[in-house]
């Protein structure tokens, strides 16, 4: 982003808040369709569903007709487009578009496609998939249209909901393995039955003009979930989920999101890493000109006792976070278990953190929460320009530090760094 706009996010946020707001709602909304687009278009083979027997009508069956488009343009030598057409309701089940295909494929829906809300449509077999991309190279999914999970059924009848209920998975909206060169862009994404959209072992990943939608009070509903992958961009989106706005997992590297506006939901994070005494290695990852509204948490990194590994080479930089509960965040004590986590003394290693230009306000007084491992403290922690308050002007906000090593031009900040006074935490 150039310097001149960052000056003006900072100099007038408000303004400058409204302003990206609607210039992010507008490039989401879009069906993506631009001269060069269509000038592509001309010169591929088009794979509409409706040429392969779909209704469209939002009650009948399109799964096998979406199946064998997606066949045909897979074995297209050309570049192939498989299109979904606008204004129409195309209801499917679980679905699985395997690569490798000839030439490159582009989905293209202007339409919606529905997942289907009859629980009777989901096996047990496999109930943490909707639409699946597997093993593509070169795959566009574009087109401006709308993908709805339909997850009213599944949220009531998630246990974090209706306590009487068993603990199930329940369906990723989108899923997107072993893909290199892949782009989505302009799309909504809409009340998934739990993750709306998750990259895993893709290489080179570019994620555009994301709406994705579902309500504050969806269960595990996150908004981007990205594991084992490397060189991912995530740019102008903007997520109001259930729980995170994007969850950067295990083996993330490469990583850049920048122009994302998050909340509800649960924040920005970094893990949960080194469950279950597992090994981690994340590293690389810019978290840059992001907005929360009313999150959970801001800019986080959880791990558990008993991992190992690495995150490494984390930035978190000009970010406005607004009514943020915990504005940031490391804990190395993370525990979402039913029964307490026990101490133990490995843990992932947490160094080379960057928080930077972050401003706003929080609504309880724990602004900077850095609780590190005892016997793995964190280390190479830098809080730069920070200015963070309390909403409404309710009094001062606290930092707490536990465990964590500071180093600017060769300083070690003291053990622990507890201070009500951010003069004593900001390094300049
Ligand atoms: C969507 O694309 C069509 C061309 O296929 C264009 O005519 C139309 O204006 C676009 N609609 C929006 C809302 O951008
Ligand atoms: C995390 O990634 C590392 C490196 O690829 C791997 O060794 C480890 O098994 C992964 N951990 C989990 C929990 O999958
Ligand atoms: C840090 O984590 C430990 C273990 O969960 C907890 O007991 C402690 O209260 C935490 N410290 C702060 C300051 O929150």
């Amino acid at each position: 982003m150039a310097p001149s706009k960052l000056q003006l996010v900072f100099s007038a946020p408000l303004i400058a808040l409204l302003f990206l707001s609607s210039a992010l709602m507008a490039s989401a909304t879009s069906n993506g369709t631009s001269a060069r687009s269509l000038a592509e278009t001309s010169s591929q083979s088009v794979f509409s569903l409706d040429s392969y027997g779909a209704r469209g009508d939002g009650s009948h069956d399109d799964t096998q007709a979406l199946a064998k488009a997606w066949a045909a343009a897979c074995a297209s030598p050309r570049p192939a487009v498989v299109l979904v057409p606008g204004s129409k309701r195309y209801l499917l089940k679980l679905l699985a578009l395997s690569g490798p295909c000839k030439s490159s494929v582009t989905v293209t829906v202007k339409g919606t496609l529905v997942a289907s809300p009859n629980m009777a449509d989901w096996s047990d077999k496999d109930r943490r998939h909707w639409v699946v991309f597997r093993s593509v190279d070169e795959l566009t999914v574009n087109g401006g249209g709308a993908v709805d999970g339909n997850g009213e059924t599944w949220w009531k009848n998630s246990c974090k909901i209706n306590k009487a209920m068993p603990c199930k998975e329940a369906p990723t909206a989108l899923s997107f393995h072993f893909c290199t060169n892949l782009k989505v862009e302009s799309l909504k994404i809409v009340n998934s039955q739990q993750i709306h959209m998750s990259v895993e072992d893709c290489t080179n990943v570019q994620l555009t003009g994301l709406s994705i939608t579902a309500s504050g009070t969806s269960p595990n509903t996150d908004g981007i979930h990205i594991t084992r992958s490397k060189d991912v961009q995530v740019t102008n989106c903007k997520i109001k989920t259930g729980d995170d706005c994007l969850s950067i997992e295990n083996g993330t590297h490469n990583l850049r999101v920048s122009q994302v506006v998050c909340g509800p939901g649960h924040g920005i994070s970094i893990g949960s890493l080194g469950d279950d005494n597992s090994r981690a290695e994340v590293s690389g990852i810019i978290v840059d000109t992001v907005q929360l509204y009313g999150t959970t948490n801001g800019a986080r990194i959880k791990t558990y006792q008993g991992g190992s590994g690495y995150a490494k080479d984390i930035t978190f930089q000009n970010m406005i976070m607004d009514s943020v509960q915990n504005p940031i965040i490391i804990d190395q004590n993370y525990c979402d278990k039913a029964k307490p986590c026990q101490a133990q003394e490995s843990a992932v290693e947490v160094s080379n953190v960057v928080f930077k230009n972050i401003r706003g306000t929080t609504v309880t007084k724990d602004a900077i929460k850095l609780n590190c491992s005892k016997s793995v403290p964190c280390h190479g922690i830098t809080l730069q320009n920070i200015d963070l308050k309390m909403e409404g002007g309710k009094g001062a906000t606290e930092s707490t530090c536990q465990n964590a090593k500071w180093t600017k031009s060769g300083t070690v900040l003291p053990q622990p760094c507890s201070s009500k006074n951010w003069g004593m935490l900001i390094s300049n």
